[in-house]
C-alpha cells in the first residue's frame, strides 16, 4: 500500500472502531493528516475530556497519553508507539520532589505537564507552555517551586516578577541544546525575520525573540503576522507546517538540531497497526494515581480558564 492508501484505511478503521486520534503538532505530517485533532499539549489535554469515542489513540509522547487517561479513566487510551517518552518527564522522581517539599513548607509546587503521572500525584498544579504564565499569576501563593524545566520556569519568573519562584535543574534536552550564539547568528543572517521560540529554550533566547510561547502560540503568531520571514525556535515540524500553509513566506528552523526523536518515533504504520488492533500500548494507571494526578490537572484547567 502507498501512504495515501494507508491513510485512507486508518480513517476508515478509526470510524469503524470508534477511535479518536489526537496528534501533537511535533509528530510527522503523514500522521497529523489522519488525526481528528492536532495541537499543543494544553489543547490536546482539554479536548481529551470532551471526545465522544470510547478509545483515544495518542500520537505524541507517553505523558500526553497518561494525561488523557487521567482525565478520561473510563476510556481505553493507547499510545501509538510505546517507546515515545519525553526525557524531561522522567527527570525528577516522586521521592525527590517529596523531599524538596519537606525542605520548603508553604510553597505551591507547579509541575510542567511534561511530567509522569506518578510525579503529578505530589504536585499542586500543572501548567503547559501556553498556560504557565497565566496560571502562575492566578495561584493564590507568592512562593512557588517550578519543576522540572528551569528554562520555562525562568521565563515565567521574568513574566511574573511578583512571585518568588524556586527552580530546580531540569529541562528539555532538545530545546536547551541551542546556544544563544546560534540564535544571534540566525538573527544576523535573516535580519528581517521575526524570531518565534518555545520557552523551553534557554532564557537568553526567549528574551531576544519577538515572541516566546507554546507551539500553538507560535503557529498563531505566524498565521496572523504580516511579516514574510520567520525564524522558528522549536521542533522543526512547526517550521515545516507553516511552510506548507504559507508557500510564499520563508520559515527558517532556528537550528536543525531541533528534532525530537521521541516525537518522531510514531510512524504512520504504528497508527495503522493501532487502529486495526495490532499495535499501540494501552496506558494503565492505578486508581489512586489517577485521582491524585487529576487534582493537579483539574487545577490547571480551573486556573487557566
Ligand atoms: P507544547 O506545550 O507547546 O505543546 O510543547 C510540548 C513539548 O513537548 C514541547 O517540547
Ligand atoms: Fe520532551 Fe523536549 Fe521532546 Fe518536547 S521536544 S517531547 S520536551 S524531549
Amino acid at each position: 500500500m502507498n501512504i495515501r492508501e494507508i491513510q485512507d484505511e486508518i480513517i476508515r478503521l478509526k470510524k469503524e472502531n470508534d477511535i479518536c486520534i489526537l496528534a501533537h503538532s511535533y509528530v510527522s505530517r503523514d500522521v497529523r493528516e489522519v488525526a481528528d485533532y492536532t495541537g499543543d499539549s494544553y489543547k490536546l489535554s482539554v479536548l481529551a475530556k470532551e471526545v465522544k469515542q470510547k478509545t483515544v489513540l495518542m500520537c505524541g509522547v507517553r505523558f500526553m497519553a497518561e494525561t488523557v487517561k487521567i482525565l478520561s479513566p473510563e476510556k481505553r487510551v493507547l499510545l501509538s508507539n510505546g517507546i515515545a517518552g519525553c526525557p524531561m518527564a522522567e527527570q525528577m522522581s516522586k521521592d525527590f520532589i517529596e523531599s524538596v517539599k519537606k525542605e520548603n513548607p508553604g510553597y505551591t509546587v507547579v509541575a510542567y505537564v511534561n511530567t509522569t503521572a506518578l510525579l503529578k500525584t505530589v504536585c499542586d498544579v500543572c501548567v503547559t507552555s501556553s498556560s504557565a504564565v497565566q496560571i502562575v499569576k492566578n495561584i493564590d501563593n507568592k512562593n512557588i517551586i517550578f519543576i522540572p524545566d528551569c528554562n520555562l520556569g525562568a521565563y515565567v519568573a521574568k513574566m511574573v516578577p511578583e512571585k518568588n519562584i524556586k527552580l530546580l535543574q531540569g529541562g528539555c534536552p532538545i530545546h536547551a541544546s541551542i546556544d544563544p550564539k546560534e540564535a544571534e547568528a540566525m538573527r544576523a543572517a535573516h535580519p528581517n525575520a521575526k524570531m518565534l521560540v518555545h520557552p523551553e529554550c534557554v532564557p537568553a533566547i526567549s528574551l531576544m525573540a519577538d515572541y516566546a510561547g507554546s507551539t500553538a502560540g507560535i503557529l498563531d503568531y505566524a498565521r496572523k503576522s504580516d511579516a514574510d520571514e520567520f525564524i522558528i525556535g522549536t521542533e522543526i515540524s512547526i517550521a515545516e507546517q507553516l511552510q506548507y500553509e504559507f508557500p510564499d513566506k520563508k520559515f527558517y528552523p532556528l537550528s536543525m538540531k531541533l528534532i525530537c526523536p521521541d516525537m518522531k518515533a510514531t510512524t504512520l504504520m504504528d497508527v495503522y497497526n493501532a487502529v486495526r488492533g495490532k499495535g499501540g500500548e494501552e496506558i494503565e494507571l492505578d486508581d489512586d494515581v489517577i485521582v491524585k494526578a487529576r487534582g493537579c490537572i483539574d487545577e490547571m484547567i480551573r486556573l487557566g480558564g
